[in-house]
Parts: structure tokens; sequence; C-alpha cells
């Protein structure tokens, strides 16, 4: 095992949170005592803030953990009876008078775009479209599939779903026409709704030409579909307007449209009621299916229920962002990911927040976009993936300083370890060392945050994901499952299911099972390794499967990639595994470079010194390769699959469909490298 030098630990500044829910240390470990110990109350009172049909009563959580005991099971509150689009709507306008906030500050792909949508608005959108999906025969326990960019219709559909006891299956409106089609058939959508197009950029893409292509194949009986990409605009010039109706009747003209069919949503909500009363569900009805890919085979579609799930984003929303009333909060997450649901529709809504909404990207039409959105609507709690970080610092200080970002209070990442360089940068730069870094570790699978600081109570170290959340029981297990004390590194596990886990793969027990509970019996496997330090901080080391065994020594690719990255010329590295001979695994490096650097041979030789200094001899990489790009998913994450069989050359890469840009292949296969660094 080996140990990263002493880290330096950062407090997060003074008189910044004289008022936070959870102020100092101290207090965020009787919080979690009580959660750990008396979960029955610690829960009972996060479940009075919420409305309820029927009241909880009786026994709170029930579980199987261990296989060998009968079947893996969750229940949360089972028997209590609630609705949660009522709870994140009507509550929040009839008991606590928030009708008129705003919900959300919706801001399109190009700056011109722009909606404000305050909670009235949202409950009327809302029941609407309830209403409308009941017109088609939406019923309680039906599928409906959601493929829609960023636009406010995304969440009327997904919480009109809520409202009327379907569970929806949002597909990110990224993926192929083949994945929608896989998805929509897995889960048995009737529905699907969709739109005409959307700008990522300056790139037009066609949804309804692929969304035909799915429905086609899979034969779901409706499709509606929103009129998105022309017509949105606030701005009166002609010119623009005349160009949107051209593109818009070019897009027209390239969709494929079958009236018996396809319905436009303005068509269908045209004369419905704005009042639904909302169907009454018990608490392990289900809520929603969200499809996350899996190590091999299909992607699993993970199936999350309804009351859990409700209180845990709420939760973890107010106290890892220390919400409060007049915050004005933005995630930079598509609602197509679990980090959309849970942090754009649920958990904030549930707050009474009002929130960003964004369906543009970092860098159009200027780099500075991102810092131009928080200087507009002075958000101050920011919420981002590693992968952003890394792209916004090739352009350096620059584009920031254009932009008054003293709103910022707490500065948020998800998705992938962060780097030390690019956690620094984010305290440095984008916080000016004012804004506690909340690094939170979770996934599809857990519905919330598992493992994160909180904003005024926990000392920060660059790269750490620190310390559990309430409810939340880490363990670390060796190979053979025995628990590490201490000081160790091995498989990240949970002992004990929370409200928000996950209770099943969507129609597969066996796999729910075998994916996650069969490895070591008694525990939720993560699939992830993790290290805990001395002073009982966690430490996310990358997917197990990316482990890499090195002359019998378990090294972490994240290890090395943080030590690459530290190099002034490095933007983005990604390290895999390649055989060798007498080592069993070696170091295989992929290095992106910034703008006008040189890859040279002194870079090799200082980018190897580097990874000895940091890690030690052990980690030297044996192959470094220039990566112009590297091969990722649309939701940002490196493939390393794929870098893996580059590195092995295997020429039979599979199934690359989820790749944002599969060129990137071609280009790194061409330069390969052959012989040892
Ligand atoms: C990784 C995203 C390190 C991890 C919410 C996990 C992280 C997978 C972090 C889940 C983090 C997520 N530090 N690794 N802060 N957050 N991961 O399902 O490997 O898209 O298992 O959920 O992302 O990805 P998912």
């Amino acid at each position: 095992m080996i140990l990263p030098p002493e880290e330096k630990t950062y407090h997060p500044s003074d008189g910044l949170f004289t008022d936070a829910h959870v102020p100092d240390f101290d207090a965020y470990l009787a919080l979690y005592k009580k959660s750990t110990e008396e979960p029955e109350e610690f829960w009972a009172d996060v479940a009075q803030e919420f409305y309820w049909k029927k009241p909880p009563s009786g026994q709170m959580l029930q579980y199987n953990f261990d296989v060998n005991k009968g079947n893996i099971y969750i229940k949360f509150m089972e028997g209590a009876k609630t609705n949660i689009c009522y709870n994140v709507l009507d509550r929040n306008v009839h008991e606590r008078n928030l009708g008129e906030k705003v919900a959300y500050y919706w801001e399109g792909n190009s700056p011109d775009h722009h909606q404000t949508i305050t909670y009235n608005q949202l409950l009327r959108n809302v029941c609407r479209c309830a209403n409308a999906l009941k017109l088609l025969g939406v019923k309680k326990g039906d599928r409906v599939a959601i493929y829609l960019p960023m636009i406010p219709e995304l969440v009327y559909t997904m919480l009109a779903c809520a409202r009327i006891g379907a569970v929806h299956s949002i597909v990110f409106a990224g993926f192929s026409s083949e994945s929608l089609c896989e998805r929509i058939v897995d889960a048995q959508c009737n529905i699907l709704v969709t739109a005409d197009g959307v700008y990522r950029g300056d790139k037009l893409i066609n949804l309804k030409k692929i969304a035909s292509e799915a429905v086609e194949r899979c034969k779901e009986r409706f499709c509606v579909v929103v009129k998105h990409h022309a017509f949105r605009t606030n701005t009166d010039a002609s010119t623009l307007k005349l160009m949107t109706i051209l593109l818009f009747l070019l897009c027209v003209l390239q969709t494929p449209w079958d009236e018996s069919c396809d319905i436009w949503w303005d068509d269908l909500m045209d004369g419905v009621s704005d009042e639904c009363e909302p169907e009454w569900m018990d608490s392990e009805d289900p809520l929603f299916i969200l499809y996350t890919s899996g190590s091999t085979g299909k992607p699993k579609g993970v199936l999350h229920t309804v009351t859990g799930y409700m209180l845990y984003t709420s939760l973890t929303f107010k106290y890892v962002f220390d919400y409060h009333h007049d915050d004005v909060y933005w995630c930079t997450a598509d609602i197509g990911w679990i980090t959309g649901h849970s942090y754009i529709t649920y958990g904030p809504l549930a707050n009474g927040a009002t929130s960003v909404l964004f369906e543009g990207v970092p860098v159009y039409p200027h780099v500075g976009r991102l810092w131009e959105i928080i200087e507009k609507y002075g958000v101050s709690k920011f919420y981002t993936a590693p992968t952003a970080i890394r792209l916004l610092m090739k352009y350096g200080r620059e584009p920031l300083q254009r932009y008054d970002l003293s709103s910022l209070r707490v500065l948020g990442t998800v998705g992938e370890p962060i780097n030390p360089e690019a956690w620094l940068w984010y305290y440095d730069v984008v916080g000016q060392q004012r804004c506690p870094v909340i690094d939170t570790f979770w996934q599809t699978e857990t519905g919330g945050h598992v493992l994160t600081p909180l904003p005024a109570a926990t000392p920060l170290k660059p790269g750490s994901a620190t310390c559990p959340f309430f409810g939340v029981q880490p363990a670390i297990l060796n190979e053979h499952g025995e628990e590490l004390e201490g000081e160790a590194e091995g498989y990240l596990v949970f002992r004990k299911p929370w409200p928000g886990i996950m209770r099943g793969v969507y129609g597969n027990q066996e796999r729910f099972e075998s994916t996650y509970f069969r490895k070591f019996p008694g525990f939720y496997v993560t699939g992830d390794g993790c290290r805990r330090d001395q002073d009982g901080y966690y430490w996310i080391t990358g997917r197990i499967d990316d482990m890499l065994n090195v002359s019998g020594h378990l090294l972490s690719t994240a290890e090395v990639e943080a030590a690459l990255t530290e190099h002034p010329s490095v933007a983005e590295a990604a390290v895999v595994s390649r055989p060798h001979a007498v080592k069993g695994e070696c170091l295989y490096c992929f290095v992106t470079l910034k703008d006008h650097k040189e890859f040279n041979r002194t870079l090799m030789e200082e980018l190897k010194r580097k990874v000895r200094e940091k890690i030690g001899p052990i980690a030297t990489p044996d192959f470094i390769q220039n990566a112009p790009g590297l091969p990722k998913t649309r939701s940002g994450k490196i493939m390393r699959r794929v870098l893996r069989q580059i590195a092995h050359n295997e020429k039979d890469l599979g199934d690359l469909s989820t790749l944002a840009d599969p060129k990137v292949v071609d280009v790194l296969f061409s330069q390969r490298c052959e012989a040892a660094a």
C-alpha cells in the first residue's frame, strides 16, 4: 500500500457560516452518532417536515443484506402514504408560502434564451402535464420514457409522473437511438416524451429523428414532442427569428412524423386543467428507474422508491450544501444522470430552493460562460464535476477575472476522484480561498451523497471525500472479505442501508444480488476502492477494476493520475495497466497536454520523476503516450476500458456507443506506444 505524503488540511472560512446547520465537527459527530445509534428517532424527526396522507408508523427500516439469509430487500417506512410531487411543490406553495419564489432560472444554450419559473408556475405546469399524461392513458405504475434536453418540460414531465404515480425512466438526451430503444424495451414504457431538436453549443441535434428511430424499433405507443429548438427565444431581433424559423423548417422537413402516434406537446396541453389531485403512494412504491452502465453486459435499471429517496435527497441537499432560504444554487449536471435527479429536481425543490437550470455547455459561446451565469444570478452554491474543472483550468484565470464571483459560498464536486491540482484550483481561483470544496462521493445506486464533507463542519483534505453522511456506515474489506480497521486500503462497502439506497435492478433481482451483494455477503459493495487515513478520512481510489497490481503492490490509477496532472504542462491524464513479463502489470499513461505545450523526451522524464516523487519508484510509468483527447462518455467519465484495450493492443473494442467522440480512439490507436518509454 502506498500512502501519499502528509496532506495539508483546509479549514472552512471563519465568518462565512455563522448560521450553519452543522456549525462544527463535534456537532457533525453528535448528529452522526444519533443517526447510527438511534436511526428510528433520527429519521422520524426528518419525516416530520413532510406531508403524509397516512403517517409513518411501526418499524422504520426492514432489510436483509446477506444473500445467505435469503432475498436481498430494503424497506423504509413501509405502509406510510405520501406523494413526492406534493411534497416538493404543493407543500411549498400552500404550507410554506413560497408560491412566488423562483424555483428555476432557466438559462438556455444561447445566452439570449432564459426564463424564470416560480413555484406557482411550476405546480400549474406539472399538473397540466400530469392531466395530459392521464389523457394518454398513463396510470399508476406505468413507465414513461423521457428523452429531453435540459429544458423546463423535462422537470414538468418527471414531476407529473411522480404526481400520478407513473415511474419515470429518463434517458440522457445524448444517447443513441439504440441505447434509447434498449432502455424503453427493458422498462416496457408505453410513452416517450422528447423534443424536436436541441442546440448543444453550436451543434444542432435532431432529437426527434433519433427518438423516431428508437420508437420504430421498439414500438411504444405515443411520442409526445416538445417544440423546443426553434421557438424558445426571448429576443426580438428579427434576423434571429428568421434564422430560427428557417432552421425549424429544415428540421421539420428532416423530422419523421407519424400521425398515428406523434403528438406535439403544446397540442396535448392545450385546454388541459392545471389542477390535479396527487396519487397517494405507498412509501415503497417505485418512483423512477435510471439506467447505469454495468462493467459487463447491458445497462442496469436502478430502481428507487418514493419515501426513502425523498427524505434522503432532501436531507443531503440541506446539510451538504448548507442550504439557506436566500441561496441561489446551481448544479451543472444533466437531469439525465442521477446527480440531476437528486440535486437539480428532488433535493432542491423539497427544500424550496431557487436553482439555475442550465441547458448549455461550459465553453459556449465563450470560455467564461459558467462564470458569467454565476455573476448573473448571484449563485451562492455551485456544484460541478472534476472534468469540467480541469477543462476550465486549461484557460487559466483570465476568463474568471472578468466576472464578480463574490456571491459564491460553497463549491461542490462529484463524479470521479478529484485530483489535488484541480481541487486546489477550484479552491484558490474559483472560490478565492473563501469557499469550502465539497467532494461528494456517491452513485446512481446510493440515491444521494454517502461520503462528503459538510461546509462549516469538516476540515478538508484535497482529494478526500472525507466522512460518511448521516445514517451511512462504511467499511473497508480486503480481498477475502475481512474487515480492515484504522488506516487501510481495500474495497469500499456499506454495512447497512440508508433511506436513499436503491431497491433493486428493475425486473432483475438476480442481477441486483450478484452485482452488489454476492461478493461480500452482509455488505453492499460499491465497486470502488478506498483508503482510510490516520484521521479516519476516506479517499476513493477509483473503481476496483481500475486498480493495478505492480509487482504485488496495489496501486490506484487515480493516485498516479493526480501525480501526472501536477506537472504544469499536463491538462489531464488517464492511467491503465499493461501486462509486464516481470512485474505482472505495469503502468501505461495517457496524457493530454495544455495548449501550446510540447510532448518530448524531457517531458516524459519529468513526468516519470514526478510520479516517482509523489508515490514511489514502484509507480514509475513504463509507457507514456501523448493523447490529444481521451475517450469519454457523454457525462464526461473517462472510459478506461477502451484505454486498457489500446494499451493491450486489442483491436476489437466492442461497444463504443456511449463515447462522446469515438474518433479519438482511432487517433490513440495510431499513436500507440510499442516500446517502453
Ligand atoms: C465515481 C454519480 C470519487 C465512483 C453520482 C462511483 C466518485 C461512480 C465520486 C458513480 C467522488 C462519484 N470521488 N469517485 N466524489 N463521485 N464517483 O453512478 O467510481 O454516475 O462508483 O453516480 O462515480 O457514478 P454514477
